[in-house]
């Protein structure tokens, strides 16, 4: 058993990271271990977690574990954590709840949490005492040791529980089962060293470690032998990339190279915008296969609120970065993140945050109500504000956000727009469902017959969150 502890996540040294190239393998015993066994994973979270998902999936199809996406059918189920907020938890934990139930009438059912949750002290202790009945438990660390796992808990029937709390090391020898045949996420970077007051992935995903450029592009290469057109290029902060290499490498250089590869389609996030520089704005400027879409989170608009979550930037600097952006790119969208509601955030506080929004008239944003992480110095700070006027701060800026996002789909009105045709309408089974190269969701009528492809597609009609469009013969 090797549990979580928060000190030593925190921890940074100057150890070099390890590139670890034969470190995941399947014992031969473990490769039959799931034949006619289906398992069901169901994923919380940011793009990373979603990635990771895909790894756990290769790694349990080389156990020859099938997938279903009925969890009644499963005999193994795992839920792929996410700490980022408190909902986070309740959801997770509501799942749990059915899961006991299953587990009562499938004596043989193996049940499992890992992801950002299993990283966190506190998690790991209420599993122990009040969930003694949950199989596995691994962390963001561990994925590559899965089949070992699986195999210490059947045989010592335990609960088996292996949370490295570590800096991290790259293993770069994991198989991968992507979700989608068209787009594919590639991590340039795993963990985040910028340690915001108020976040916790830096305790739950270690350090800032860099992937060397020959194995993205690798990576890039093999997607486009494979028919991908687009990849999205993953970190906590992808504009620090290389920082960490030994060699004289940024992300600059790395979108340049990504660029000349010819994918169809290159998109990043999310971009912290401490590290913006004028050479990634030149390059995204000058490559038609680097997508018009930043997603640049704001956070706060009050300088003193900034400086309290420890973002390194102030209102004055972001809008700067933001408006040189919209010269550069004036056809780009830009979305972003704000938490409303941090310690000590007076209604002045908010009211700058709003006229940021004001001023930027982003595309959309996600916003938050701020949630206390246990370990992160934020939690510790003094916070008077009630949650009944939290909820109303935060009402009022989505109202805000609203009107912006619609009226920056407006624009699209009766114009003609490249997009990557995915798959069958969610919202209309009629039409199929795709993205602008802007990062815009379009419903298309008849394009059936053009999944997988980019296509021409005038718009015909706007929503807030969607637009409506037909496509274009030429
Ligand atoms: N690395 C990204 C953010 C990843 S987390 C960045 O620096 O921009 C995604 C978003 O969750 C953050 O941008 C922030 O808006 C929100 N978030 C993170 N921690 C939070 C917390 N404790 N409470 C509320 N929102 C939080
Ligand atoms: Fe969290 Fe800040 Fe790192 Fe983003 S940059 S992951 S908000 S600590
Ligand atoms: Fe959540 Fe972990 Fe991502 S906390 S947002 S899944 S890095």
């Amino acid at each position: 058993m090797i549990l979580p502890n928060l000190k030593e996540a925190k921890q940074r040294t100057n150890k070099e990271v390890v590139i670890k190239t034969n470190e995941y393998h399947v014992d031969e015993e473990l490769k039959s271990l799931g034949v006619n066994k289906k398992y069901f994973l169901k994923t919380y979270g940011c793009q990373m977690n979603e990635h990771d998902s895909e790894n756990i999936k290769a790694i349990l199809e080389e156990m020859s574990f099938t997938e279903t996406d009925v969890m009644e059918d499963a005999d193994f189920i795992l839920l792929n954590t996410c700490a980022i907020r408190e909902n986070a938890h309740n959801k997770v934990f509501g799942m749990v709840g059915r899961m006991k139930h299953l587990r009562e009438t499938k004596p043989n059912l193996i049940t499992g949490i890992c992801g950002c949750m299993a990283q966190e002290e506190t998690i790991v202790e209420e599993i122990m005492q009040k969930y003694k009945w949950l199989d596995i438990v691994f962390g963001t660390h561990n994925i590559h040791r899965l089949p070992q796992i699986i195999k210490e808990k059947l045989e010592k029937q335990k609960q088996e529980i292996e949370v490295f709390s570590i800096e991290g090391d790259i293993v770069e020898n994991i198989p991968v089962k992507r979700d989608s045949k068209y787009k594919a996420w590639i991590n340039i970077m795993y963990g985040c060293d910028k340690f915001c007051t108020y976040c916790i992935v830096p305790y739950t995903r270690g350090k800032q470690r860099s992937r060397t450029p020959e194995f993205i592009l690798n990576e890039v290469r093999e997607l486009i032998e494979d028919g991908y057109q687009e990849i999205t290029l993953l970190g906590q902060n992808v504009n620090a990339y290389g920082k960490d290499l030994k060699i004289d490498y940024n992300m600059a250089n790395l979108l340049e190279d990504v660029a000349k590869t010819g994918i169809a389609r290159i998109r990043f996030v999310t971009s912290h915008p401490w590290d913006f520089t004028d050479e990634m704005i030149e390059i995204i400027k000058k490559y038609d296969n680097i997508m018009p879409y930043i997603h640049l989170p704001l956070q706060s608009g009050s300088d003193r609120i900034l400086k309290l979550m420890g973002r390194r930037y102030t209102k004055e600097s972001y809008l700067k970065l933001y408006k040189k952006l919209k010269e550069a790119l004036p056809y780009s969208s830009i979305t972003t993140d704000i938490i409303v509601g941090f310690p000590g955030e007076t209604e002045d506080d908010f009211k700058e945050t709003l006229e940021v929004v004001k001023e930027c008239e982003y595309d959309s944003a996600f916003t938050f109500i701020f949630s206390p992480r246990i370990g992160t110095p934020a939690a510790k700070m003094e916070d008077h504000v009630s949650l009944e006027e939290k909820e109303k701060r935060l009402y009022e800026l989505n109202e805000l956000v609203n009107k912006y996002a619609k009226k920056a789909n407006d624009k699209y009105l009766e114009k003609v727009v490249p997009v990557l045709i995915e798959g069958v309408s969610e919202k209309n089974p009629t039409m199929m469902m795709g993205y602008t190269d802007t990062m815009k969701l379009v419903n298309v009528k008849n394009a059936a017959d053009f999944v997988g492809k980019i296509v021409n597609v005038k718009i015909t009609d706007v929503k807030t969150w969607s637009l409506d469009g037909e496509l274009v013969i030429d």
